[in-house]
Order: C-alpha cells, then sequence, then structure tokens
C-alpha cells in the first residue's frame, strides 16, 4: 500500500512531547489487539531469510541484537536471520550504505531508524510502508506511549515499531576519579560541572573528559546546550522562526569549548566504546553518552553505584534527552512477511524485556515491568515519566538527517579551529536551511 503522505502535517516534537502524558502508564495487557486479517502472522514465521540492517554491529551493542535474535529464532523458526550490520556508533557508516542500498532498490528486510525527524526522512522519500496493522496487533496507544507513536506516525499511519529509549545527556563517571579530587555530588548544572573538571585536573588525571569522533561531540554539545537552555527554549530552536543566533547559544558554545579543553584528542571517526572505556578504565573520570554506555560498564563486568555512577547533564529543568531506536518496512522489501516477524518480535514484551536488559535502553513498551530492570533502567523509567521531555539532535529525534549531517560538519570544523562565532553562524545557516 502506497499512502500519498507528504502534503500531509506532521506533528512536531513539541506537540508530541505535550502529550507525554503517556496512554498506558498503568500495566495493560495487549492481547485484546485486534490484528487486521492482512498482518494475521504465519505460525512458526513466513519463512525464507531475513535481512535486518542495523549499527549494533559488535560489543555491548551486538549483544542486544543477539537478545532480539536468540527469540526471533525462537519463536520463527521457519524464518533465518541474516545480520546486515555496519559497525560504526550512531550509524556513522551505517547510514551511507542504508542511503545508498534504499536508493539502488535494493533494501534490507527492515533497517533501525529513529523516531522523530530522522523517520519521516524515509517517509518523505517513499522508502518505507506504514506498518499500522502491526502496531494495532502489539497494543497500539494501549501500550506505547503516545509522544512515541506521534513521532513515528504521519498522515494518520504508523511507520515504524519502536524498539527501546534511550537518554542522551549522561554523564559517565569513574567513581574512584572522583574520589579522589574530593567531588561529593552531581553538579547542579553546566557551571558547576566545569568546576568539577578543573578539580580532576588539579587532582592529576590528564583528560579528566572523554570524547570520541564527530557524533560524540555533537551528543556532549547538545547536553550543554539542553541544559543551559531548557526545555522550552532548547525545543524552539528547531521550528522555523527558531533562534540560533541567541546570546545563549554563544554562551552555551563557549561553555562546551571549556570542557573539550579536558577532553583527549579525538579524531572524527573514534567510535564511542573507546571513550566510556577510558572512565572505565580509570583513565578518565567522565564520558558524556548515552545510556548504551551502561551496556558496555555492564558487559565489562562493572556494578553501578560502585566503580561507576552516571549524572544527567541539566540546569533548572530536569531533563531527558530523548531518541527512540525503531524498525521499518521498507518499500520493496525482499521478505516482507519476514520483516513483519521481526516487527512483532521487536515491538512485543518479551523482545522488549530481553533487548532492553541488554541495551542500557528502557522498553517503550507500558506493560514491560521494571522490576525486571536493574537500579539504573528503573529510574531512567521514573525521569521518563517525570522530567522535561527534549529531543535529541545526534540521534535523530529533533533534526533530518541532512540537517544532522550539517551540524555534524560544523561541529568537527570547531573541534578543529575552536572558532566559537564561525560555529555560531553554521549553526543558523543549518536552521535557516533545514527547519521547516
Ligand atoms: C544511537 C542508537 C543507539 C546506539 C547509539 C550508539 O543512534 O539509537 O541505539 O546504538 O547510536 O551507537
Amino acid at each position: 500500500m502506497r499512502v500519498e503522505h507528504v502534503t500531509l502535517r506532521r506533528r512536531s516534537f513539541l506537540a508530541a512531547a505535550a502529550a507525554v502524558a503517556v496512554a498506558g502508564c498503568s500495566s495493560k495487557d495487549n492481547s485484546s489487539g485486534s490484528p487486521s486479517s492482512a498482518s494475521t502472522p504465519q505460525e512458526g514465521g513466513a519463512g525464507g531469510k531475513v535481512g535486518i540492517f542495523t549499527w549494533w554491529a559488535d560489543g555491548s551493542e551486538k549483544e542486544g541484537l543477539d537478545a532480539f535474535v536468540a527469540l526471533f529464532k525462537k519463536n520463527y523458526p521457519n524464518d533465518t536471520f541474516e545480520n546486515l550490520a555496519v559497525a560504526g556508533g550512531s550509524g556513522s557508516n551505517a547510514k551511507a550504505k542504508l542511503a545508498a542500498d534504499l536508493k539502488n532498490n535494493n533494501p534490507p528486510d527492515s533497517f533501525q531508524g529513529h523516531a522523530g525527524a530522522e523517520l519521516t526522512d524515509y517517509i518523505d522519500a517513499d522508502q518505507i510502508e506504514p506498518v499500522d496493522e502491526i502496531i494495532t496487533e502489539l497494543g497500539g496507544s494501549s501500550v506505547f506511549p503516545q509522544m512515541l507513536l506521534d513521532l513515528i506516525t504521519v498522515g494518520g499511519h504508523v511507520y515504524s515499531i519502536p524498539c527501546d529509549i534511550h537518554r542522551a545527556n549522561m554523564v559517565w563517571t569513574n567513581s574512584a576519579l572522583l574520589k579522589k579530587a574530593n567531588i561529593t555530588e552531581d553538579p547542579a548544572d553546566v557551571a558547576a560541572w566545569l568546576d568539577d573538571l578543573a578539580k580532576v585536573k588539579k587532582s592529576g588525571v590528564n583528560t579528566p573528559l572523554t570524547i570520541g569522533g564527530t557524533w560524540t561531540q555533537t551528543e556532549l554539545f547538545e547536553s550543554i546546550l539542553g541544559a543551559e537552555l531548557g526545555h522550552d527554549a532548547y525545543t524552539a530552536l528547531f521550528a522555523k522562526d527558531g533562534n540560533w543566533g541567541d546570546a545563549k547559544i554563544t554562551q552555551a558554545i563557549n561553555d562546551y569549548k571549556t570542557a573539550l579543553t579536558f577532553a583527549n584528542t579525538a579524531s572524527d571517526g573514534d567510535d564511542w566504546p573507546g571513550a566510556t572505556d577510558a572512565v572505565i578504565a580509570g583513565q578518565s573520570a567522565y564520558n558524556c553518552m548515552g545510556d548504551w554506555a551502561l551496556a558496555e560498564f555492564t558487559s565489562k563486568g562493572k556494578t553501578y553505584g560502585k566503580e561507576y555512577s552516571a549524572f544527567p547533564l541539566q540546569g533548572t529543568d530536569k531533563l531527558f534527552d530523548f531518541l527512540a531506536d525503531s524498525f521499518t518496512l521498507p518499500v520493496g522489501a525482499p521478505n516482507a512477511g519476514g520483516c513483519k516477524d521481526w516487527l512483532r518480535l521487536v515491538g512485543s514484551a518479551e523482545g522488549q524485556q530481553a533487548f532492553n536488559l541488554k541495551k542500557g535502553s528502557i522498553p517503550p513498551r507500558t506493560d514491560v515491568p521494571a522490576s525486571a530492570f536493574p537500579a539504573y533502567q528503573q529510574k531512567t523509567m521514573e525521569s521518563f515519566k517525570s522530567d522535561k521531555i527534549i529531543p535529541s539532535i545526534a540521534h535523530g529525534a529533533a533534526v533530518s538527517l541532512a540537517w544532522s549531517s550539517e551540524i555534524n560538519t560544523a561541529m568537527s570544523a570547531f573541534y578543529q579551529s575552536k572558532d566559537a562565532g564561525k560555529l555560531q553562524s553554521a549553526l543558523v545557516a543549518a536552521h535557516d536551511k533545514y527547519a521547516a
């Protein structure tokens, strides 16, 4: 089915986030969801190879994917999972390969995409199909938060199945190094964190903060930006009249520049695990990273609250810098039946429990028991309900692929030049070019 959607209006992140009073905070059974006959699953699966494209290619991210794969094999024995993962955090390599494959009419059976602006890129390009009947079968708004459904709905049709919710504005800490620097409290805002970075440096740590390649720098910057602007001003940046020339952005850029003076030297393509591992190894005290970092600490045998901890970078507002992975049904998928089996799995309570436990994220579904998760993730679930939600720039929630790629180019140039004025002009230009 092809749907005419390009002229239909999308809901902005602001409108979606306003609806975060999630439908179904209580536990609900989805078994009453009534599948349309078109989606009636075949017992054991549709059969054939099912090629799944992600960037969860190795390390702790692959452990998450593997949890899905084990259940997929068990629940859909007729299907054969084919791993099409391309390494590189945040899809830094995968997205280019995916774009080329989609352009050449060579889609995988399903690919990973972020809920929000990034997904609408694929919809506008007619590269993915609606999956309304699957989301209904999975329980729809009785189990998925309405704000998330709004981010994957265009023209009344749902275009992907969410499998996780990650929080990007987290700073991971090495407990022993903070103790050595006499830091006993989480910083209340960015200024307090910059003071703590200086204390760690003074205590004899050469690189108090670690960064990886460009997208990790964008993520650090967006975390500082959110903390300094607060929910309303940050979210307003992505509207047509968003003012990236504001003095508060200049301040955020300057504070970001100060943070970089405490960091290691990085190259554009450096992946994130190296930056997180330096905190694990006690070479560095802080790494700002989405909570996929939790999986990295866990896979290295570390205990939250013992060898390491984490705090959200925020200021006056309590902020949850949001992103969500979801899976799609590409137009022309070689095995659409097999894709739907995969979508059923990633959207199921069973699948989301197994996957998110390994991934560090929280299940979007509200009927997965919180008690099945360790303390850190339980805390994230609480924060998702009570904090103010802002969309991630680096991970497809706030801006389109083209806009985020232009921001990354500006961040990379800034890393070399440290020219705050140039970065701000480039951010203004990117907004003016892409804000709809
Ligand atoms: C994000 C993705 C996360 C995680 C991260 C690092 O874009 O949504 O699931 O994979 O990149 O690779």
